[in-house]
């Protein structure tokens, strides 16, 4: 059966890969709004009050703050963190610190290396955005999730940066933001997985910035900015620039001009008795 929901472009993976390996060092800094999302992401399940599951998988871990988190829970025996750039897993492996990473595996969650039922629990903390082929992401979680096992991510959705998506619109016709996938959109690929008891919930988070450049410069630092393929190359034209500069700064308020972060958390378990 062949999904109709909404399907993205599709991402180069050597340039996110490469984005995200030159992101490793300065990424730290840039990342309270990873943190924000990622506990949050923690609270849907209250992980860190539950007993913890006995194997898990990190995907797109990143520098490592939601594995550290992870590796906290009383009673965890194997945590396996998956990261498409290897500059960011070695980030990980010293952010763990004392606990022992049962393996770092340097993949695309597209096509995890990793037998099927390997693992009780899938956590990822925004790294499905990065995704061409959400539906085939979410199969391999499935894949690799025991019966009765548990799949926890948050992705980013639509309204993410709708302020400058709409700055530029009014500027050209290109294409400058990421395409980001609605609520209903993921809750149709995960029962087209199989996985049951889907909650899938978003909340804004409005941040607030200095100014355009400094938004873009920030998501630059977190390896956040336009990687699609229909973006601009070269001259995207220093009078479009300042056309959709303006148009942003039209936003600006007292406290800065906005940027709006839709998260959207999910949770879903894979049914006992199947494969
Ligand atoms: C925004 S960071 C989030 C990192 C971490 N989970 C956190 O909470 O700080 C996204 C991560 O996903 C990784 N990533 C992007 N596409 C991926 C893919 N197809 N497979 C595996 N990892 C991927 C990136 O390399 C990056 O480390």
């Amino acid at each position: 059966m062949t999904a109709q929901f909404t399907q993205r472009k599709i991402f180069n993976k050597a340039v996110v890969r490469q984005s995200f390996d030159d992101a490793s060092d300065s990424y730290n800094q840039f990342t309270s709004l990873q943190r924000e999302i990622g506990s949050r992401l923690l609270e849907q399940r209250d992980a860190l009050n539950s007993p913890a599951p006995k194997k898990v998988l990190d995907i797109g871990a990143g520098t490592g703050y939601l594995s550290k988190k992870i590796s906290e829970i009383n009673g965890l025996r194997e945590l396996y963190g998956l990261d498409i750039a290897v500059g960011m897993l070695n980030k990980t492996k010293s952010h763990l610190g004392e606990f022992k990473a049962a393996g770092l595996i340097c993949a695309d969650a597209e096509s995890i290396p990793l037998a099927g039922s390997a693992v009780n629990a899938v956590y990822s903390n925004l790294a499905y955005q990065w995704c061409s082929d959400l539906q085939r992401a979410i199969d391999e979680a499935y894949r690799v999730i025991k019966p009765e096992g548990t799949f926890t991510f948050s992705t980013f959705g639509p309204q993410t940066l709708r302020e400058l998506k709409a700055s530029w619109s009014s500027a050209d016709n290109g294409v400058h933001v990421n395409e980001f996938i609605d609520d209903d959109s993921i809750r149709n690929y995960l029962a087209e997985a199989g996985f049951c008891n889907i909650d899938v919930s978003s909340e804004n988070i409005i941040n607030y910035y200095d100014s355009p450049k400094h938004l873009m410069l920030d998501l630059k630092g977190m390896g956040a900015h336009n990687m699609n393929p229909g973006r601009n190359h070269g001259l995207t034209g220093i009078k479009a620039f300042k056309s959709m500069l303006s148009a942003y700064e039209a936003l600006r308020t007292e406290k800065g001009v906005p940027a709006c972060f839709q998260a959207v958390y999910v949770t879903a378990e894979k049914p006992a008795g199947c494969k």
